[in-house]
């Protein structure tokens, strides 16, 4: 299993779980069979609402002796509501209990948006905080306070920009050391790997296989589907293995961790199997062609009319 270094000396085993959009009545079993194939590694957060369910097969996991916590790398994220100074400990705290954990592997700040305390999803403008009162870098200190505290072994963010990791950079104390983002081949990110790796902040990619089974609202039509892209069905035809598992050896080979979402233990297995395959300079090269600044998660659920967000604003890039 290829890992991915900390500076402390501590490492992710690159290939985990990913859990968004995994159900409640389907995540206990997901999160077993997982373990049981191997995975060391579960990517969940408190706004997928089924940490509680994830604990419990977390719990049972190591009451079989299946695995031991400290083998085992758990990384949750920090909601939009909860990024007021006093409410990010309580929030990791929610989460490790929901988890039935003492301790995070990462915690990580979802998104460069905040929200009110009372909202869970912001519907309205006033259900969001002005960016410029809650700078991130005040959210921040309390994540470095929980650090501290030993709540969590890491801290870092998901869904920042180059420029937003650039000014977190300046102002922090323990700096940012996990930017997970959407990365696949219609979304490479070629900027912002050589900016993490210039800058010791490792990478996740989430989405790696296209995310098909997001809700319509958050769908475009005519959205490509990654899975079925012919150059990447042509190189999961040479060899011999499926579409899904050559995304997600793209992913490792790029030196990023990678974290397929299923639910569905022949799939489960199937992804674990992708880090055995080695891809070539030809296959690296026809992949390299597929880039098209394409995200399937545009964060458009957070551009209101007269908001604080538009799609330049948040991504700090052009549509
Ligand atoms: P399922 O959970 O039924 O396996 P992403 O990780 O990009 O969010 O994609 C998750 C989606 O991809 C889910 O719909 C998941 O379905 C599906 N999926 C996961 N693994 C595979 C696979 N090996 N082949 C095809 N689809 C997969």
């Amino acid at each position: 299993m290829k890992k991915l270094k900390f500076l402390n000396g501590d490492s992710l085993p690159a290939l985990g779980l990913g859990t968004w959009k995994s159900e409640k009545g389907e995540v206990y079993t997901a999160i077993r069979k997982a373990i049981e194939t191997g995975y060391r590694h579960i990517d969940c957060a408190f706004i997928y609402f089924n940490e509680d369910e994830i604990g419990n097969a977390l719990n049972d996991a190591f009451r079989a002796g299946d695995v031991n916590r400290e083998d085992i790398w758990i990384t949750s994220k920090l909601w939009c509501n909860a990024h007021e100074p006093e409410a990010v400990k309580p929030a990791l705290q929610r989460t490790l209990s929901d988890l039935r954990l003492d301790y995070l592997d990462l915690y990580l700040i979802h998104w460069p948006v905040s929200f009110k305390k009372h909202a869970v999803s912001a519907q309205k403008n006033d259900d969001y905080i002005n960016p410029e009162e809650l700078p991130d870098h005040i959210t921040w200190e309390s994540m470095e306070f929980c650090a501290d505290e030993g709540l969590t072994r890491h801290i870092g963010v998901s869904n920042f920009s180059i420029k937003k990791l650039e000014a977190l950079h300046k102002q922090s104390r323990i700096r940012p050391e996990m930017n997970q983002i959407e990365l696949h081949p219609y979304l490479q990110q070629n900027e912002m790997l050589d900016y993490c790796t210039a800058n010791n902040i490792n990478l996740t990619a989430y989405s790696p296989l296209g995310s098909l089974d997001r809700s319509d609202m958050m769908k475009k039509q005519d959205e490509p589907v990654l899975l079925k892209d012919a150059v990447i069905n042509g190189i999961a035809d040479k060899h011999r293995a499926t579409p899904a598992q050559i995304l997600i050896a793209w992913a490792l080979d790029r030196g990023t961790a990678v974290i397929p979402k299923s639910v569905n233990p022949h799939r489960i297995r199937e992804n674990f199997e992708a880090q055995n395959i080695s891809l070539d300079d030809d296959d690296r090269v026809r992949i390299a062609t597929l880039d098209r600044r394409y995200r399937y998660v545009d964060g458009s659920f957070f551009f209101l009319k007269n908001g604080y967000f538009t799609y330049e604003s948040l991504w700090d890039e052009k549509v």
